[in-house]
């Protein structure tokens, strides 16, 4: 598959999607929104892809935000089309059966925020700055980011991010865990790697019982919620790899997974 303003690469089992329209700091247009559907869905679909990371093309920018200028451009029912096609990509990115990391190599503003927020890690370079902007062009997040933000941080530092607009340094967020860690830029590239050959090795049953349990359980009432991790777990101890896995400690090895 190929696409205008995603470059993707697949490299033993990490599946690399970079937005690249840096002439504007990777600024999500409708274009590029809709080729990161169909490369999400593409790498959904593909057993060889285990993680799936996205970045920014160029050394200033993650993404800068939606596109303003087809927002201004907009109509109300295309701004509402517009809004709910972005929420609709994020929760599927978020919904994955595979891990997403989100390597944040400079602006993650608005749109490119909410972006980092669907993803399940993020590791973020030191000159990056977060931020949800919206407020200063007279328009609010709309990809996702009130729901994603107060839920990962508490509405006391959701509001303050919002209503200020003001971007944070990459240290602040991770002190507010926004972010999972903060690396020198050019350690951002192997910081990525070193987080995702782990989770290309892992038994893929068992990432996809925590990424649900953790996610989806944390938006339904505690017993439901351990009730589906129950179910995980005995799906999980179902497999080959559960019995390779404590084979492997008992028999002071490391475990070779195959997904089965
Ligand atoms: N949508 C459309 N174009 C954008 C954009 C966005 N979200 N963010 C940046 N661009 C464009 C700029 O218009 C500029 O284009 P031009 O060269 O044709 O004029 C180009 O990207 C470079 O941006 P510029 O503003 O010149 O870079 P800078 O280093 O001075 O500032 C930012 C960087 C990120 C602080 C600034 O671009 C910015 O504030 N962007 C908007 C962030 C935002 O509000 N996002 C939420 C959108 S809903």
């Amino acid at each position: 598959m190929s696409f205008e303003n995603l470059a993707v690469v697949t490299r033993g089992g990490i599946h690399t999607i970079t937005i690249k329209r840096p002439a504007k700091l990777n600024a999500l247009n409708r274009q590029t929104l809709q080729e990161l559907y169909a490369a999400i869905i593409d790498a959904s679909g593909d057993d060889k892809v285990r993680v799936i990371v996205l970045t920014g093309a160029g050394d200033k920018a993650f993404v800068a935000g939606a596109d303003i200028v087809e927002i201004q451009q907009q109509s109300p029912t295309e701004a509402s089309s517009f809004s709910a096609f972005g929420q609709n990509l994020m929760s599927m990115i978020q919904s994955l059966d595979k891990p997403v990391i989100a390597a944040i190599n400079g602006f993650a503003l608005g749109g490119g925020m909410e972006l980092a927020l669907a993803c399940h890690l993020r590791i973020a370079s030191d000159n990056a700055r977060l931020g949800l902007p919206e407020i200063k062009l007279g328009i609010m997040p709309g990809f996702g980011g009130t729901q994603r933000l107060v839920r990962l941080v508490g509405s006391t530092r959701a509001l303050e991010l919002c209503l200020s607009g003001e971007p944070i340094t990459a240290e602040r967020a991770e002190q507010l865990g926004l972010v999972n860690r903060v690396v020198a830029a050019d350690q951002l590239e192997q910081a990525v790697k070193d987080m995702a050959e782990p989770l290309v090795k892992a038994a893929p049953e068992a990432v996809r019982g925590i990424l649900q349990s953790v996610l989806h359980g944390a938006e339904i009432h505690l017993e439901a919620g351990l009730a589906l991790e129950t179910a995980r777990f005995s799906l999980c101890c179902a497999t080959e790899d559960m019995q390779e896995g404590t084979s492997a400690f008992l028999e002071k090895r490391s475990p070779k997974f195959k997904g089965r």
